[in-house]
């Protein structure tokens, strides 16, 4: 029955290639969209959203959390993972079961079987905030894919090459989209154009994206 729903979903078209080995599954996770964010909302309570450092001191525009066993962190010292939250010295919370289903569903549908995500990265975008071009390149374990979940205010996203000089290509995330980028493309260059502004009914002037990595 679910490998029926898979093939249901590649027949209607919904998958659009970003590059090799990195598709979008159009709407994939709208269904799902309001139990996620009641979810969110509770992981938030225990890990809250927070604006992070640059190594180079400047502070970034997108607020982040995590949940997981891992959690992506930067500061003064660098880029790295840690198993514990700074803010609150506490473990982050666990990934919740609905986030942890939904992955694992988007990855194998992009061909990627088993995906067992031990971190969980909570991006929080208000209008005018962006993510510069940056690689995925913190994670132990390159053969297993990243998994990214929108939902809220619409953005565009930047998905590029293997290095930073190739022009990427720009398209348009909407609420309940998810991408799955892996292979050949599991080190490629992406990010954020700038928020515009609008008013979502799941999320308010927000978008949320939820990225999935096998991190250890
Ligand atoms: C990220 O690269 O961590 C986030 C991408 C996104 O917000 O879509
Ligand atoms: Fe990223």
């Amino acid at each position: 029955m679910i490998g029926d729903l898979f093939s249901d979903f590649q027949r209607e078209r919904k998958t659009e290639a970003l590059a090799e080995n990195a598709v979008l599954l159009r709407g994939f996770a709208v269904s799902e969209a309001p139990e996620l964010i009641a979810a969110l909302d509770r992981t938030l309570a225990a890990s809250p959203l927070r604006h992070m450092n640059t190594p180079g001191g400047r502070r970034m525009s997108v607020a982040m959390s995590n949940c997981g066993s891992l959690g992506w962190v930067s500061d003064q010292s660098g880029y790295r993972y840690l198993r514990t939250d700074p803010l609150t010295n506490n473990p982050w919370p666990p990934i919740p079961l609905p986030f942890i289903r939904l992955a694992a569903r988007a990855a194998s549908t992009a061909g990627y079987v088993k995906f067992a995500p031990d971190a969980c990265l909570i991006n929080c975008y208000q209008p005018g905030a962006r993510l510069s071009l940056h690689q995925d390149r913190n994670e132990h374990d390159f053969t297993a894919p990243i998994v990214s979940i929108s939902l809220g205010l619409p953005a565009i996203f930047l998905f590029g090459g293997n290095t930073r000089g190739e022009r990427p290509r720009r398209f348009r995330l909407e609420s309940g989209d998810v991408a799955v980028w892996g292979g050949a493309s599991r080190l490629a260059f992406h990010g954020v154009a700038p928020l515009a502004d609008g008013d979502n009914a799941l999320t308010g002037r927000r978008r949320i994206n939820l990225t999935f990595r096998k991190a250890s």
